[in-house]
């Protein structure tokens, strides 16, 4: 079972997280509760993702409400401030109706509307409160880090940004190390397009394991985090099954290979 990683605010974030983009409302229920099953501590939902009150249903049908870290996103369209941020953190929490959330982030920075550091200074106040545990954001570019640090003083806990092996995001992992920032990983299998790829299938052949379970672990071995998907209770207990695939570096420099910068999701500066 992956472990914890330190954030810079004191609490640990399980390495990985379960995510509930896409997952049809009818189904969050049943694939909320077979994850919690599997072992998963780390919980990744979003308002965006319109699942939230089955969400919060089956957190509290589980009885393991106490054992989550629960995370929640500030979608930011049509309005994007310090304002909607604290009104949206309270509709989510009311809506997931499982008592304070444990992870609050920015779930776009949206620069061109210029207003990203006064909805992180919103989030700040949150935390300050003693409201939110810990505050990130996610999809947040180089520049815009600068920003947020460079402004208000304060690195956000975690940056959730789209990567997996075309898309190492080197430049911003440097970064996140320099600011004490944890690298979380969202579409870490690249949707599931990357199972099929013949360097990554040739790398579990040598190690008698699946692709998902050679990436996922190429992840944590870069010393980051992820929130992998999947509606199979079966796959999410072979995602957390991970303790057996060790890379060397052979497997490290080869996936390290597979870069090519494409990307299966939306370029943050696209969402604007
Ligand atoms: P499914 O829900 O049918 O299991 P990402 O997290 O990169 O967005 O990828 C998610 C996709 O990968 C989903 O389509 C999911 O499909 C699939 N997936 C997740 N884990 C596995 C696995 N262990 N084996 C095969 N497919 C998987």
């Amino acid at each position: 079972m992956p472990g914890t990683l330190a954030l810079n605010d004191g609490s640990r974030l399980p390495a990985l997280g379960f995510g509930l983009y896409k997952v049809p409302i009818e189904q969050t229920a049943e694939v909320t509760l077979a994850g919690i099953d599997a072992g998963y501590r780390l919980v990744d939902g979003a308002r965006f993702y319109g699942n939230e009150r089955e969400l919060g249903e089956a957190i509290r049908s589980s009885g393991r409400r106490d054992d989550l870290m629960v995370a929640s996103k500030f979608w930011g369209d049509p309005v994007q401030s310090r304002e909607q941020a604290i009104a949206d953190f309270a509709d989510s929490e009311r809506e997931l109706g499982v008592g304070p959330l444990d992870l609050y982030m920015i779930h776009w920075p949206r620069s061109s509307r210029g207003a990203f550091v006064d909805v992180w200074r919103g989030l700040i106040e949150l935390q300050q409160e003693g409201r939110v545990r810990t505050i990130g954001v996610a999809n947040f570019e180089p520049d815009d880090l600068h920003r947020l640090v460079d402004e208000t003083g304060v690195a956000p806990a975690l940056n959730q940004v789209e990567s997996h092996p075309w898309l190492p995001q080197h430049e911003l992992r440097a970064l996140h190390a320099r600011l004490g920032i944890v690298t979380q990983a969202w579409s870490p299998l690249g949707r599931g397009r990357l199972l099929d790829d013949p360097t990554l299938l040739a790398v579990a052949a040598k190690h008698s394991v699946t692709v998902a379970q050679v990436v996922l672990r190429w992840h944590l071995q870069l010393g980051g985090a992820a929130v992998v998907k999947s509606t199979h209770p079966e796959r999410l207990r072979q995602n957390l099954d991970l303790d057996d695939v060790a890379l060397d570096d052979d497997d490290m420099a080869v996936i390290a290979g597979m870069e090519s910068g494409e990307r299966t999701g939306t370029h943050p500066r696209d969402r604007q």
